[in-house]
């Protein structure tokens, strides 16, 4: 057993889900995605094998996390998953210069799952910033996690958890769908599909104007 392996529960639950509500986006497309916050790696392996003809580009910020992902590449990785690196979305003007990076130009979606709401706002800004500087024109930025909408929570269970999160770091915290709308039309992407999932989640899909 190779303890570099980190097992989120929650992967085991929404990975059906996420991939459905991906497919018909990802379905049939070759080219290059780029995961930010990619966690475990357990998603990037997983979305790798159901779109072998995706290559996913799975980062982290943090060192665990990228050897997790290097862990469950080299047991159950196939050819179409690339090392981790470290990505942090907040740093301004992150880069996808250098080796070992995807190409701009070949990126047809960025991934993020299940960071908006636990990390400070200028995360999800250096997302949207970095997606409208990098993805092509009619490329994707594809979300999902717990969202508000209209300011109001959509669950009970929903508005316990922000208070959760917040408790923990004042700066985190559920988003509203308005506010990532407005930041996504800053740097050139409109939502495009606007999914209710299990458990008071959302997938959203942002697209880059041509
Ligand atoms: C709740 S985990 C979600 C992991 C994975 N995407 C999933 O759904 O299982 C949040 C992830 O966001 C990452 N994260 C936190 N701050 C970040 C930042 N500034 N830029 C990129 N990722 C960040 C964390 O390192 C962590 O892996």
């Amino acid at each position: 057993m190779n303890n570099l392996r980190l097992d989120a529960p929650a992967f085991h639950r929404n990975v059906a889900p996420i991939t459905a509500v991906f497919a018909p986006w990802l379905d049939g497309r070759s080219g290059d995605v780029l995961e930010i916050g990619s966690g475990s790696g357990q998603h990037a392996l997983a979305f790798a094998r159901t779109w072998p003809a995706l290559r996913w580009w799975p980062t982290d910020p943090q060192a665990p996390q990228r050897a997790s992902i290097d862990a469950w590449r080299a047991l159950e990785g196939g050819a179409n998953v690339e090392a981790p690196f470290a990505l942090d979305a907040a740093a301004e003007e992150w880069s996808l210069d250098g080796p070992g990076r995807p190409r701009g130009d070949d990126l047809i979606a960025i991934v993020c799952l299940n960071v908006v709401h636990i990390s400070p706002w200028s995360v999800t800004e250096g997302l949207f910033a970095g997606a409208g500087r990098y993805l092509p024109g009619g490329a994707l930025l594809l979300l999902y996690g717990p969202y508000k909408r209209y300011g109001r929570h959509t669950a009970p269970s929903n508005a316990r958890f922000d208070a959760d999160l917040r408790s923990r770091n004042p700066d985190w915290g559920i988003r509203d769908l308005g506010d990532m709308e407005r930041v996504a039309s800053d740097h050139a992407l409109e939502l495009a599909r606007f999914e209710a999932m299990p458990a008071n989640n959302f997938a959203l899909v942002f697209r880059k104007a041509c």
